[in-house]
């Protein structure tokens, strides 16, 4: 009896092939990757495999049983063969999805961000009110921080002796011959001399800049803070051009509704001079509980007055021919009103949780 092959009978043919099947899928499931599964490939259907060595014994079978085992033969191969495509088809996606994260670039990781900042609140407000007096005509002139005595205070009408001189109140760069002084400007009215000595009149100017004095630092005081300074000159200015000027000024910048009042005051370089007030656009006047007013129904705004008559001749102008106005606010002081800002410290702490809420 023959038992060197299976292939002495139908049964005995199929469950050989049964068993070179299941070996076959086990091998190509097991296969890691497309180099393994190509050697799985000869192994299982090659010249050399179990299912070639099927088909070369179907020649020495009977021919009536060779239809039926021929049939289960090719039956076998085609599981095999569906196997490993399905193998190798996995096996191309796992290698193609290991490519593609290998070569991946994680653009969420580790950039930097650029946070986006805004101009400090002093210069917009700086260029808010630069921008309403560019508005009415004027322009926009600037000075030297350092400067001559003559242009802070003797220009400006100012005598030797005015308290404002001594080195207690204004800080200098040269102290003690009257000639050449030169202080950190005290304010930024010097611009309105130095802007009429080289220009010819008409002037419409706004000066903004630093000013500094020997101050100590509390919640309305700065050694170092901002003004912005005006001067108009020309042939006929009256007061009324003053108020009417600054009247409009104060409907720009706190409201349409803001009224002004002036009251009598002092300054060297004006006379008459006068301090404005503006109704407080927070309540509905005197009276109330408001915290931006104390409950006065005005605002103190800013120092004014017509161009003394020597000022005019300080420059090189006919006092005979020309009059002005002029008059000079604390940028500080204007940024606080009207945001309700309660200490002038907040300026220069530099915190940005303060500084970000002025985005302009
Ligand atoms: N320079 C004055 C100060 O610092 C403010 C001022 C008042 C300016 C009246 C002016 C003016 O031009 O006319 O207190």
């Amino acid at each position: 009896m023959e038992t060197t092959t299976s292939l002495t009978g139908p049964m005995d043919l199929t469950e050989h092939l049964n068993a070179v099947r299941d070996a076959a899928l086990r091998q190509i499931e097991d296969a890691a990757d497309s180099d393994a599964l190509a050697a799985v490939e000869a192994a299982v259907v090659g010249r050399d495999s179990e299912v070639a060595a099927a088909r070369r014994g179907l020649g020495q079978m009977p021919a009536e049983e060779r239809r039926d085992a021929g049939r289960l033969i090719n039956e076998v191969a085609q599981e095999i063969q569906a196997a490993l495509e399905a193998r190798s088809e996995v096996l191309a996606a796992a290698a193609q999805s290991a490519r593609i994260q290998a070569e991946a670039i994680d653009v969420t990781l580790d950039y930097q961000a650029v946070p986006v900042g805004n101009l400090h609140l002093i210069q917009q407000v700086i260029d808010e009110v630069s921008d309403i007096f560019v508005g009415l005509g004027y322009h926009v002139a600037e000075g030297p921080e350092a400067e001559l005595a003559w242009y802070n205070f003797d220009a400006l009408n100012t005598p030797a002796d005015h308290p404002s001189r001594l080195g207690m109140d204004t800080m200098y760069v040269d102290y003690g011959n009257p000639e050449d002084e030169m202080n950190l400007r005290s304010h930024t009215s010097p611009i309105q001399a130095r802007y009429m000595e080289q220009h010819e009149p008409p002037v419409y100017i706004v000066a903004p800049g630093r000013a500094y004095r020997n101050d100590t630092i509390d919640a309305s005081h700065l050694p170092v803070f901002h003004q912005i300074e005006g001067l108009a000159v020309d042939t006929n200015i009256t007061f009324s051009d003053l108020k009417g000027t600054l009247a409009e000024f104060a409907r720009q910048f706190f409201g349409p509704e803001t009224k002004v009042r002036m009251r009598p005051h002092f300054f060297p370089f004006t006379e008459p001079s006068a301090e404005l007030d503006v109704s407080c656009f927070n309540c509905d006047g005197p009276g109330s509980t408001c915290r931006v007013c104390k409950g006065v129904g005005w605002l103190e705004m800013l120092g004014c007055g017509m161009v003394d008559p020597n000022v005019l001749t300080a420059v090189g102008y006919d006092p005979d021919e020309l009059t002005g106005f002029a008059f000079g606010m604390g940028v500080e002081r204007l940024a606080m009103v009207r945001h309700g800002i309660d200490s002038i410290r907040h300026f220069i702490d530099n915190d940005v949780r303060f500084l970000e809420q002025f985005r302009g």
